[in-house]
């Protein structure tokens, strides 16, 4: 069986928190809030992080990313924008599948994170995921590391989001079979092999090269008794 969501948000997103603070326009293809992880419950719960940090007007925002897998997180890597994220909507992505973890903004891959049971790293796999998406006050680290304080006489702040899409590709004896939306960039068999083709691995060492301000994997300071397993293995 195949599944592939176009999206709704009355559909497909619950309003748990915030009341008249979260709304949803336009027959369900607009929310106003924010995204941030994608997760599973519990004290062993796997999660998958987009979190925007903010800024003064006209200074950069990070992306910030992370991987948590049974309840262990501390796997953060972070960006600059190649463009000011609060301009135009952007598309923001994941393709979770047995190989890997892809985040892709704009359909171009940012950060990869591979499969690693065979060097004993768990991988999310057997639980069932759910987006969540919130703003929150965060200028204690997240602004500068809290130099920056929330300016509360600019509130409220919003943020909107669009054409939420969800794919899926059952599994059964060895192969697997997937909703057929050829515009959606989960259908692309690119994602799907154990390792990225060329001109992805290009664009994600751009992005890497470029744009990426911190990788846990190069933190020696914080990991003087060596790196994480994972870190040891190629990006791709
Ligand atoms: C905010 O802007 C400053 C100055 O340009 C920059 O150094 C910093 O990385 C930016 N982002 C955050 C979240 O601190």
């Amino acid at each position: 069986m195949a599944v592939a969501a176009s999206g709704s948000f009355y559909q497909d997103f619950d309003l748990t928190w915030g009341d008249h603070r979260a709304k949803i326009f336009n027959g369900g293809q607009l929310l106003s809030l924010s995204l941030d992880k994608l997760s599973s419950q519990g004290p062993t719960h796997d999660e998958i992080d987009f979190e925007f940090l903010g800024n003064l007007s006209g200074d950069p925002y990070i992306l910030h990313t992370n991987v948590f897998t049974q309840g262990k997180g501390n796997r953060e890597q972070q960006f600059y924008l190649w463009f000011d994220p609060t301009r135009n909507f952007h598309t923001y992505s994941i393709i979770w599948s047995q190989q890997h973890i892809i985040f892709l903004v704009d359909n171009i891959p940012i950060r990869v994170f591979k499969n690693g049971e065979s060097i004993g790293v768990p991988f999310p796999k057997s639980q069932p995921m759910r987006i969540y998406s919130s703003l929150w006050n965060a200028d204690d680290w997240a602004t500068r590391g809290g130099l920056v304080k929330t300016d509360w006489t600019k509130a409220p702040f919003t943020a909107y989001y669009r054409n939420f899409k969800a794919d899926a590709c059952s599994w059964s004896s060895g192969t697997s079979s997937c909703g057929s939306r050829s515009s959606s960039s989960f259908s692309d068999p690119a994602w799907h092999t154990n390792s990225l083709d060329a001109p992805s691995r290009r664009r994600l060492r751009w992005v890497q090269k470029y744009f990426m301000i911190y990788n846990y994997c190069a933190d020696l300071k914080r990991f003087p008794q060596g790196f994480p397993p994972e870190c040891e293995r190629s990006r791709f």
